[in-house]
């Protein structure tokens, strides 16, 4: 048939064209597989270069691209000390809160155990005296319940992922976290508050003296129930926490000021700088409260009363601030000795 032979023709002649071509193709492909192995090996090449690159920058230094816009501090692609900062918030930051807070409750747990409760040697007498006022116990409590909720939402930002997250759920604890951390931000400003009053109502009686030196080479008294050094309105351990409370929240309200607000502190070096301070001093500071809390409440028999009423036992203020007792009966603010009585400790 010519119709078929011509097709036929016309098929051989288009092969011929096309052949160098398909032969093209073929070696194109034949150089292509050691090209593609080199493309899927090249990323690890790269990351290990990068690592070296970021190795060889010393500390500070910043790898930085160009930028119109009018922060320049938007220019730099990577910042070599910010796996030093990772670092610590991964691997050092747990240990040092993990001592000093599970340490401090260790230490208070064995005291408990080995001392008991400090008891009012001579048995609560029924009279009481007034210890604390209504505006210093608002300021206290203030402070306190502000303290309490910073701290429980501040260790969720530093350790929740690791020991809550498995418990709740990531749900739960997302919807959880995003409350603590508005309680956080939103908290700071009353505790600032209080703590600026806790200094202007208390400082007078907590300036360190000769007696402190005393009541410190005794122990406190701490360990025996009948022999407690004399002390005034204050003594040198109440003076410690108040101390503890002044230079460790400015310490906190300072690094905490520079987070909430993340321009001011210059530049990102700063910045985590800034939260470093913020959380070893926060361990540190919520491992000595628990101290203070131990002792206002089940570790002291009739101390927590002061904060609670604001009146205590007078032969509980005589046990342990002997001089200011003195001081408020001078005042007659105190009923005197021969009114009180002795009535067994419950
Ligand atoms: C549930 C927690 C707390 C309890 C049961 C508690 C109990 C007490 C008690 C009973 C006192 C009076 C001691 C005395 O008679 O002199 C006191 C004083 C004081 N508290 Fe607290 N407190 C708690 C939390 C806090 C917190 C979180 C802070 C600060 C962040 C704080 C700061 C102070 C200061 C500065 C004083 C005066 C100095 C001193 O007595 O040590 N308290 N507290």
């Amino acid at each position: 048939m010519p119709g078929s032979s011509s097709i036929l023709r016309f098929a051989n002649l288009k092969f011929a064209v096309f052949k160098p071509l398909l032969a093209a193709l073929a070696l194109l492909f034949v150089f292509a597989q050691p090209a593609a192995a080199q493309i899927s090996f090249k990323p690890t090449a790269e990351a290990v270069q990068e690592d070296k690159l970021l190795n060889a920058l010393k500390e500070g230094d910043k790898i930085t691209g160009r930028v119109s816009i009018p922060d320049g501090s938007a220019a730099n692609l990577i910042q070599p000390a910010g796996r030093d900062w990772r670092d610590f918030q991964r691997s050092k930051l747990p240990w040092i809160g993990g001592i000093s807070i599970l340490g401090m409750l260790a230490v208070l747990a064995i005291f408990l155990m080995v001392r008991g409760r400090i008891r009012v040697h001579q048995g609560f007498s029924g009279k009481t005296m007034l210890r604390f006022a209504s505006f210093e116990r608002f300021t206290h409590w203030l402070t306190a319940s502000c303290f309490i909720i910073l701290a429980l939402s501040g260790l969720n930002v530093s350790f929740g992922r690791t020991l809550i997250l498995p418990l709740f759920g990531p749900d739960a604890f997302a919807t959880m976290s995003a409350w603590a951390k508005l309680a956080h931000n939103y908290l700071a400003f009353p505790f600032m508050l209080g703590l600026a009053i806790m200094f202007l109502i208390w400082i007078k009686d907590n300036i360190p003296g000769k007696l402190d030196w005393e009541w410190l080479k005794q122990g406190g008294g701490l360990l025996s129930d009948d022999k407690h050094p004399p002390a005034k309105r204050f003594n040198a351990g109440q003076k410690g926490i108040f101390w503890i409370v002044i230079i460790g929240g400015v310490l906190m309200s300072v690094s905490g000021w520079f987070l909430l607000f993340p321009y001011l502190p210059g530049n990102v070096t700063a910045l985590q700088f800034w939260t470093v301070i913020h959380a070893v001093i926060a361990m540190l500071f919520i491992a000595a409260m628990l101290a203070h809390i131990y002792i206002g409440s089940i570790g002291m028999e009739g101390a927590f009363d002061a904060m609670g009423t604001g009146e205590v036992d007078l032969n509980w203020a005589k046990e342990h601030h002997a001089i200011w007792v003195k001081e408020q009966q001078a005042k007659g603010e105190a009923p005197s000795d021969s009114t009180a009585r002795a009535v067994p400790a419950e």
